[in-house]
């Protein structure tokens, strides 16, 4: 299988600071002055109707690995993946032979149409079958593994038997995939479900940890006095809590390519490139942490 792209050798995001987010607001500005980041992760789906976009991102491609992170694969709907969109962005993934793909564990098709949304569902034997035989299909389409990410979490079911950490461990066993683990989205999920973050780090499989992302989020009324629930939008800086996980994430898992994530609010590159270079002394004090317990 497909290990990864033509610039891996060059993927060394601790040394050089974190990757960020390809938007279209910076692609020219991208092009023209060449930031210092190690690699830009993309939406593949931004670019399926968008040719001078795609001409862009060919550019960048040459310059700077990149990553692409799908939107629209929808590996959690029990009608199945979509083929048709699988091979759209089988086209973006031929362009520009990324150094890693990942999705997400959740579903946004229902009867064939895409809910603009990312869907959580039980996590049980029943949806680790379903899932398993989805992520193979997308394995076997792109012939590369596929990285999968930890969803923010609002809400459990009562159908759910194992933690997230185990289904996550179930779907690693049953088809090889790498995990995506969203240091912000596991700070937000402990927070509105009750968890403890670092437990959670903790039961991950540490081997199949293959990226690591971070994002903004914000606190919102949940309707009962005095809690507020955490939402997921990658509208702001990164908090001061997930940057202290992500240290610990560092710490278990080693010095990981990590992508800080804007999609609302887009600020300045020059503002995102800073924020890359923040991430780069958390991630050095975490691979500090990690040397000093392996000595
Ligand atoms: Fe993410």
């Amino acid at each position: 299988m497909h290990q990864g792209g033509r610039h891996m050798t060059s993927l060394q995001p601790q040394q050089a600071g974190a990757g960020i987010g390809l938007r279209l607001p910076h692609i020219a500005e991208v092009v023209a002055t060449s930031p210092p980041v190690p690699f830009f992760e993309i939406h593949p789906e931004t670019f399926l109707a968008n040719p001078h976009a795609t001409e862009l991102l060919l550019e960048v491609a040459d310059r700077y690995p990149v990553s692409v992170h799908t939107v629209g694969v929808s590996v959690g709907s029990a009608e199945g993946v979509d083929a048709a969109h699988l091979a759209r962005v089988r086209k973006i993934v031929d362009l520009i032979d990324p150094v890693l793909l990942s999705g997400h564990v959740a579903w946004s098709t229902h009867a064939g149409e895409y809910l603009n949304d990312l869907l959580p569902l039980p996590y049980n034997s029943v949806t680790a079958g379903i899932l398993s035989d989805h992520i193979q299909q997308v394995q076997d389409a792109f012939g590369r593994p596929y990285l999968l990410e930890n969803p923010s979490s609002y809400i459990g079911f009562g159908a759910s038997t194992m933690t997230e950490p185990e289904f996550l461990a179930e779907l690693v066993a049953r088809t090889g995939c790498r995990l995506l683990c969203d240091v912000s989205n596991v700070y937000l999920s402990a927070h509105n479900m009750g968890f403890d973050a670092r437990r959670y780090l903790e039961a991950l499989p540490p081997d199949a940890v293959a990226e690591l992302h971070l994002g903004g989020f914000e606190p919102e009324d949940d309707g009962e006095p005095g809690r507020t629930l955490l939402v997921d939008t990658h509208g702001s800086a990164i908090a001061a809590g997930p940057w202290e996980l992500y240290e610990y994430a560092v710490s278990l898992f080693g010095a990981l390519p990590t992508l800080i994530e804007r999609d609302n609010d887009i600020p300045g590159l020059t503002t995102l490139v800073a924020e890359s270079r923040t991430a780069r002394a958390h991630a050095q004090r975490g691979l500090e942490h990690r040397h000093a317990c392996a000595g």
